[in-house]
């Protein structure tokens, strides 16, 4: 018998750990302890998502919640550290960039207990984002690295990483887009919210180096005050960001803007037939500028670098950091019929959990 921990805790995990708990089900020698750190606890951050993507109840929740980087990791590790130590798995899965991803590394490399990293190998070369520090942190340490896109080969061979430990495999996240794809397709999102498919935009925005500074996100909310004349911006709104704009004084301003539409986070299928039908998306999140290359939609980053860069070579995505002008100014094109076309990159198949719990079954 394998006993696997798989590890989640926050909103980017679970759509990337579903695939993989599926999977190992049909393994009748594999024992999955699905493990969630509570780093995001809301309903709409947790909750929700673990119903919209069938995930089974935690066996194990560990209640960390918010705080700063060192307190969120430093409770997750104190906590984690008991879960290894009554569990004794033979490998802990951990998925993504997020402080629990590098806290529970940490933790299972110091227990002498293997680490599988899916997502690895993803770098934007800028280490003021909390993420890139924690994909350096948890690469280094992984005994099995599975790999999204061709750079992530590079960028370990780069760090002297040994090929043996490294697989490309594919996107566990886009294995999930394609499974719920029918499910994504009944939310009845666009009736409820009144919209017509290609007739408004999404908006997401939470990088701490867009809403946590005044500045920048001012400058954001210039270029959607003119992009909201013509189309409406559907904003779910994630907690950090709810936050700042009343920290900031920013809330008269958003609020003035009558067709940019603030909601609260949405579940997984209705975020996903409201991605399917935008006409464009405007964001900062990683994982999205993914989804948008996979389905085709145009994706505007208001990043300056990325750390999936294939979804600018390949795929739908174009870079504009926060600079009001160009965010303008690539809406346009999209809006004028002239929206950078794409290709579905490598391996994004939906079958990238077939592929590593085959490897992690053939090598354990
Ligand atoms: C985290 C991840 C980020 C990921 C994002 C997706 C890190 C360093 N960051 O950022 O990579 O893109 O999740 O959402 O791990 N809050 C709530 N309810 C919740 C969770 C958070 O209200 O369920 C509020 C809290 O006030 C908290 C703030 O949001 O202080 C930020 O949460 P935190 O988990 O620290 O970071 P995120 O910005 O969510």
């Amino acid at each position: 018998m394998i006993k696997i921990i798989n590890v989640v805790g926050a909103r980017p995990n679970f759509m990337k750990i579903a695939p993989i708990q599926r999977e190992m089900a049909k393994y009748p020698n594999i024992k999955p302890v699905l493990v969630h750190t509570g780093q995001h606890y809301d309903e709409r951050m947790s909750k929700l998502f673990f119903d919209d993507l069938q995930l089974p109840k935690p066996d194990i929740y560990l209640d960390v919640r918010s705080g700063s980087h060192a307190v969120q990791t430093a409770k997750v590790m104190m906590a984690f550290e008991e879960v290894l130590q009554k569990e004794k798995p033979d490998l802990v899965i951990v998925v993504g960039d997020v402080n629990s991803t590098a806290a529970c590394s940490m933790v299972a490399a110091k227990m002498h207990t293997k680490i599988a990293h899916v997502e690895a190998g993803l770098r934007s070369f800028d280490r003021r984002m909390p993420e890139e520090i924690n994909r350096l942190v948890t690469d280094v340490l992984s005994d099995f690295l599975f790999v999204t896109e061709k750079s992530g080969l590079e960028n370990l061979k780069h760090e002297g990483i040994d090929d043996s430990k490294v697989h490309f495999v594919g996107h566990v996240m886009i294995d999930s887009l394609i499974y719920f794809e029918p499910m994504a397709a009944k939310s009845p999102i666009l009736e409820n919210m009144g919209l017509q498919p290609r007739e408004y935009g999404v908006i997401t925005l939470h990088r701490p180096s867009n809403v946590d500074n005044k500045e920048n996100f001012l400058k954001l909310l210039n270029a959607f005050e003119v992009i909201e004349k013509q189309i409406p911006l559907i904003f779910p709104i994630h907690p950090r960001s709810q936050k700042m704009i009343d920290q900031l004084g920013l809330r008269e301003k958003v609020e003035k803007m009558r067709n940019l539409r603030l909601t609260e986070p949405l579940g997984y299928l209705d975020f996903m037939r409201l991605l399917h039908n935008a006409k464009l998306v405007l964001t900062d999140s990683g994982g999205i500028q993914e989804e948008t290359t996979y389905l085709g939609i145009p994706c505007i980053t208001m990043r300056e670098n990325t750390e999936r860069p294939i979804t600018v070579e390949v795929g739908t995505n174009v870079l504009v950091g926060t600079d009001t002008e160009r965010i303008i100014a690539e809406a346009q094109k999209v809006l004028d019929g002239n929206a950078k076309k794409g290709q579905i990159p490598e391996l994004w198949d939906g079958k990238a959990a077939e592929r590593i719990v085959r490897i992690l079954n053939e090598k354990l």
